[in-house]
């Protein structure tokens, strides 16, 4: 069988890596990937968003099934293209991964079907929006309507942080036509836990939970990253709470999406946050989460293939996907600087060394190939990853890992997993 993996970051990188356990895979590529999905698979020098070329490839190669592993090309309809070419296809339809392109329509959809999330207003009028938030509370929640590389929320504190925000979405269009649009959503609080799940258009089973840290420095100081770190499981997220997201959100989203028409087979991850009146969506999105991937599939027990075949075929509920009772932690490398500005083409050393270790297996997000060694080429390099029977051996072993591997300038946050809640 020929799998071809669309995408370039540690999540296809861990995708690729659990997809290789089953035998009956024999030949895997990546496009475009990076140099270290490279030792893995066989990489395809064609961009993500280049649909008609990634159609053309999996055509004249034979491709027996595609997973669409990033946000851009499902939201701009890349699984229809290929299904218009007959061929096979893990991912959500254009019209599903609205969920994700469109946070205006996202709240539509949770409103209609009384799925809780933070009260909220759509402008699409810069003068209405402002009106609005000087009648309303602070803190703020303001959110570009479109995609935004998880750039596009704005916690504002004041009025005046609220008119800047605005400004910036909406007449600035610093997120360009994602800010056509902007959510002003009620600020709420609580730990936020990010649980994924595979769905096949009727039946959701839910991954083991994780969490996320976004912030680039410790103590969650710094500015909003891709994300520095995961751990899985959650300790706050109780089998009591997964009951109630699964009766009050993830069922209902499910079910909802199907009498709009808009029928979601791929991977739901529903952003939440547990809050003091019940666990609350704050985002969903229409993939796999970065660096959550990292964390919760090195404790899948199931094949993935198997649910990737049994998503796409509608047949889940026949399924008993099953999950390893231990832990795992993900350090982000980043490159000094990001998210803002930063060097690349730095030398990155000790990959062989931490190839060797016991329970550590490091996915590469920003790495490249230079005179036949590994170097820097992007914001978040590297994810080591960490497991063990429990949390803290689990998060011990990802920092045992970091410690072999070394770039100039690396930064990473030394505090994954060490959140109280
Ligand atoms: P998102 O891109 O929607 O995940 O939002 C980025 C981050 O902003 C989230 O991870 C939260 O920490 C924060 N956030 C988003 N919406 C809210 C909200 N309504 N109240 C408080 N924090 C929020
Ligand atoms: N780690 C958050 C995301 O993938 O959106």
């Amino acid at each position: 069988m020929k799998v071809l993996v669309v995408g370039s970051g540690g999540r296809e990188h861990a995708i690729i890596w659990k997809l290789l356990q089953n035998k009956k895979i024999e030949k895997i590529y990546c496009a475009p990937g990076n140099a270290g999905i490279g030792q893995l698979a066989e990489l395809v020098p064609i961009g993500a968003m280049e649909i008609d070329k990634l159609v053309d490839f999996a055509k004249s190669n034979s491709i027996d099934l595609t997973v669409i592993g990033m946000d851009d090309p499902l939201v701009a309809g890349v699984v229809d293209a290929f299904e218009a070419a007959g061929l096979r296809v893990f991912g959500p339809r254009k019209n599903a991964a609205i969920i994700e392109g469109s946070k205006a329509y996202s709240k539509e959809l949770m409103k209609k079907y009384n799925i809780p999330t933070a009260g909220y207003e759509t402008f699409d009028n810069y003068d209405a929006a402002l009106e609005y938030v000087k009648k309303g509370d602070f803190p703020v929640v303001l959110k570009a309507d479109g995609l935004a590389l998880g750039k596009g929320v704005l916690i504002c504190n004041d009025l005046a942080e609220a008119e800047a925000g605005l400004k910036t979405i909406m007449v600035d269009k610093k997120f360009g036509d994602s800010g056509n649009k902007v959510v002003i959503e009620e600020f709420l609080t609580g730990p936020e836990v990010s649980i994924l799940s595979f769905c096949d258009g009727k039946t959701v089973v839910p991954m083991v939970s994780a969490q996320d840290h976004k912030r680039a420095y410790d103590n969650d100081q710094g500015l909003n990253t891709g994300g520095m770190g995961t751990f899985s499981p959650s300790r706050v997220y109780t089998d009591e709470i997964a009951k109630v997201c699964m009766e009050t959100i993830f069922k209902p989203t499910v079910d909802g999406l199907n009498k709009e028409g808009r029928t979601f087979k791929g991977i739901i991850f529903f952003g939440l946050m547990l809050t003091q009146k019940g666990p609350k969506v704050i985002e969903y999105n229409a993939r796999f989460g970065d660096p959550e991937t990292q964390v919760v599939l090195p404790r899948l027990k199931t094949d993935l293939l198997d649910i990737f075949e049994a998503c796409v075929d509608g047949t889940l509920d026949k399924l008993n996907i099953e999950w390893y009772d231990n832990a795992a932690a993900c350090v982000i490398l980043a490159s000094g600087g990001y998210p803002e500005s930063y060097t690349k083409g730095y030398e990155i050393n000790g990959l062989d060394e931490a190839a060797k270790a016991e329970n550590i297996y490091v996915f590469h997000a920003g790495t490249a190939l230079k005179d036949g060694k590994f170097v820097t080429n992007g914001g978040r390099v590297l994810g080591v990853t960490g497991w063990g029977d429990t949390l803290d051996k689990a998060i011990e072993t990802a920092y045992n890992g970091v410690k072999l591997v070394d770039f100039k300038d690396a930064h990473y946050r030394k505090d994954i997993g060490i959140k109280k809640y």
